[in-house]
Formats: C-alpha cells, structure tokens, sequence
C-alpha cells in the first residue's frame, strides 16, 4: 500500500505569519526522502493554505506525484490543464467548512462531473473521486470515466474503538470491493492516524492512502525537542 502525504498544514502554518516558513517544497522534499509516493496538496477555492504558486513549485521540484484536489470549479480545472498534476482528486467544497466534510455526491449529479472531468482526462490527468463508502457513489463513479475512487475514511476514523467502527469498517471494505468489481482502483483517507490506520490492511487491493493532520500533528512533537535544544544552545 502506497502513502501520499498531504501537507497542507504546512502552508496553514505558513501563512499564519505571511512569510515563506515553514516551506511547503521543503516539506514536500522530506515527505519524499522518508517514503511518501506522492504529495498532496488541495488548492482550495478560498486558498486558505495552499496557493498557486505552491502548486507551480512543487509541480516542477516533485520527484514523485503531485496529487491535486479539487473542488468542481473552473479556475482551479484551469490550473490543473496548466500544471498537469499526475492526478486530481475531485471533492466537495464549502467555504464554511473546517475540513472536507462529506464526500462528493456523485450520483446526484452524474452528467455534472462527467463533463467537469472530461478535459483533464483528456489531458492524461488521473482522476480519483473522493467519496462516502456508499454503494450507489460507487456504481456512479464507475460511470463517469474516473479511474480512481478515494474512500473517505473519516466516518470510520471517528468511530474507530467504539462501537460502530466495524459498521463504519465494513462499509469501507465492501465499497472497496465493489469498486474493484466495476474496474476501479481504491484509495482511502481522510481521519487516519497512527492508531486507526492499521485496519486499512484488511481492505484487499487498497491502492494509496492519502494522509495529512496526522502526520504533520506528530512531526511538531517528534521535531519539537530539537528545535528547543538548538536555540537553547545558540543563545546560551
Ligand atoms: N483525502 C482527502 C480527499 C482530503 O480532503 C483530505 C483532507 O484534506 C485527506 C485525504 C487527508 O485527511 P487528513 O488530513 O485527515 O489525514
């Protein structure tokens, strides 16, 4: 199973104080070295982290894949046709929202997303829909043309060792199973930590997991002696 690390916090950290620190192509870079397949990043429609010119840097500095999400909007189809990311992941999008949500609703709106889809996969843009573990979302994806669902895991991460994590679990196990039976690869994310993330073995022929708040949430403390260390020694 492959890992795609999303560093959005990183720019969210960044832009917290308008400068350049800390460096999303840098994080990108160490997320490389130490295993990550492909980096994530979502140019969202009010930029709240990630910018444009993020995405431009990294397209040209990435040695893996950059994996775009996106919400259903013109201008940022336009910057994908420009960039050609490896791939673009479509999501939902609100404004008012702290993260992504829900998944997309694509059997609500089928022929929306086929044509929305259709310029980047002529590009030769991989296309992945992020969705709810939700048989009729799956059969719908199958129909769009998409090669790639990306099983939203966050209904499972938050019940995960409570009572409905095996209800939530199964949901993901079966989707994934049904997907691959109408042709479509799988990812997952969303939620996942170091403590839930294990049963994603148990999910035959999950492809990539797509992981963020986690990871970045664990480097501030698996960083954070040192950084403290080092200044302590240079002011001493
Ligand atoms: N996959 C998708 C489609 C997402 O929108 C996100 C969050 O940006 C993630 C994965 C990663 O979620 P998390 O940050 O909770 O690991």
């Amino acid at each position: 199973m492959l890992l795609g690390v999303n560093i959005d916090h990183i720019a969210t950290l960044r832009n917290a104080r308008g400068g350049v620190e800390p460096s999303v192509e840098k994080a990108a870079e160490i997320a490389e070295e130490n295993g990550a397949t492909s980096i994530t990043t979502h140019l969202r429609e009010d930029r709240r982290h990630i910018k444009d010119e993020d995405v431009y840097a990294l397209i040209s500095k990435l040695k893996t894949r950059l994996n775009l999400e996106m919400a259903m909007a013109d201008d940022i189809r336009e910057i994908a046709l420009d960039i050609k990311p490896y791939s673009i992941c479509l999501v939902p999008e609100r404004r008012q929202e702290i993260t992504t949500e829900g998944g997309l609703n694509v059997a609500d709106q089928l022929d929306k997303v086929k044509e929305f889809i259709k310029p980047l996969l002529d590009a030769g843009i991989i296309v992945s829909l992020f969705i709810d573990p939700d048989e009729r979302q799956v059969k719908a994806s199958a129909e769009t043309g998409a090669q790639f669902i990306e099983m939203h895991t966050g209904a499972y991460s938050e019940c995960y060792g409570y009572e409905e994590e095996e209800y939530e679990f199964l949901k993901l196990k079966k989707s994934a199973e049904l997907a691959q039976s109408l042709g479509l690869k799988v990812n997952a994310g969303h939620g996942l930590n170091y403590e839930n993330v294990h049963r994603m073995h148990e999910i035959d022929g999950l492809h990539e997991l797509n992981i963020g708040h986690s990871i970045i949430s664990k480097a501030v403390f698996t960083g954070l002696s040192k950084a403290v260390s080092e200044m302590r020694d240079l002011i001493k």
